[in-house]
C-alpha cells in the first residue's frame, strides 16, 4: 500500500497477547511505531475479571495510572487498540483515553474479542477527548489463517 497513514503510532494495551498481535502486524503494514499501554503493576486476571464485572454490572470504573504516552505531536495517524472487556473498553484503555489530548489527532481504533464486541467501539468515541476517530474492525481469532488478510482488506478500505 502507498503509505497514506504517513507518520503512524499504534498504542495498545494487551494482557494476553491477541491484541499485540494485531498491533504488530499492523505496524509491519503501515511501518509505524509501536507504544505498549501497561499498568505500573501487571494485575492478575482475576482482578480484571473483577473490574469488568464491577463495571457492567454497577458502573464502577477503577482509575488507572500509567507510563506517559511518548510525544504525539509526530504522528499524522494513531492506531489505539485493546481486548473487549464486559462489552466494551477495558478500564486501562478509558484512563488512557481520557488522560491524554489527542487534540486534531486523527485516531483508528481496534480491538480484539472472544464472543462480541458490545459498545467498545461506542464507548471508545466518547471517552477520546477532542480526536477524530475512524472505527476499525475487531478481530475474533488472530490466529485464523486470514488474519493477516482480513487487516489488510481494513486498513487498504480507510479513507484517511
Ligand atoms: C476480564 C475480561 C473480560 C472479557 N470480556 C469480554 C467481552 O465482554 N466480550 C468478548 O467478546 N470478549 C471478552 N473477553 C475476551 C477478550 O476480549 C479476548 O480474549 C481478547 O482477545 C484478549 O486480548 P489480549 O490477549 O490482547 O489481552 C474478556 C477477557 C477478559 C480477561
Amino acid at each position: 500500500m502507498n503509505n497514506k497513514f504517513k507518520k503512524s503510532l499504534i498504542a495498545y494495551y494487551s494482557f494476553s497477547g491477541n491484541t499485540a498481535i494485531m498491533a504488530e502486524k499492523i505496524k509491519e503494514i503501515v511501518d509505524g511505531d509501536l507504544f505498549e499501554i501497561k499498568h505500573l503493576k501487571k494485575p492478575s486476571l482475576l482482578s480484571l475479571y473483577i473490574n469488568a464485572g464491577k463495571k457492567k454490572f454497577f458502573n464502577v470504573k477503577a482509575k488507572i495510572d500509567l507510563d506517559p504516552l511518548p510525544d504525539i505531536s509526530a504522528y499524522d495517524s494513531i492506531f489505539i487498540g485493546a481486548p473487549v472487556y464486559a462489552w466494551t473498553i477495558p478500564d486501562i484503555l478509558a484512563s488512557f483515553l481520557s488522560s491524554n489530548d489527542f487534540k486534531g489527532k486523527k485516531t483508528i481504533s481496534f480491538a480484539t474479542y472472544g464472543g462480541g464486541a458490545g459498545k467498545f467501539f461506542d464507548d471508545f468515541k466518547k471517552t477520546i477527548k477532542n480526536a477524530s476517530v475512524i472505527d476499525g474492525i475487531a478481530i475474533k481469532n488472530v490466529k485464523a489463517s486470514d488474519f493477516a488478510q482480513k487487516i489488510n482488506l481494513w486498513l487498504e478500505s480507510i479513507d484517511v
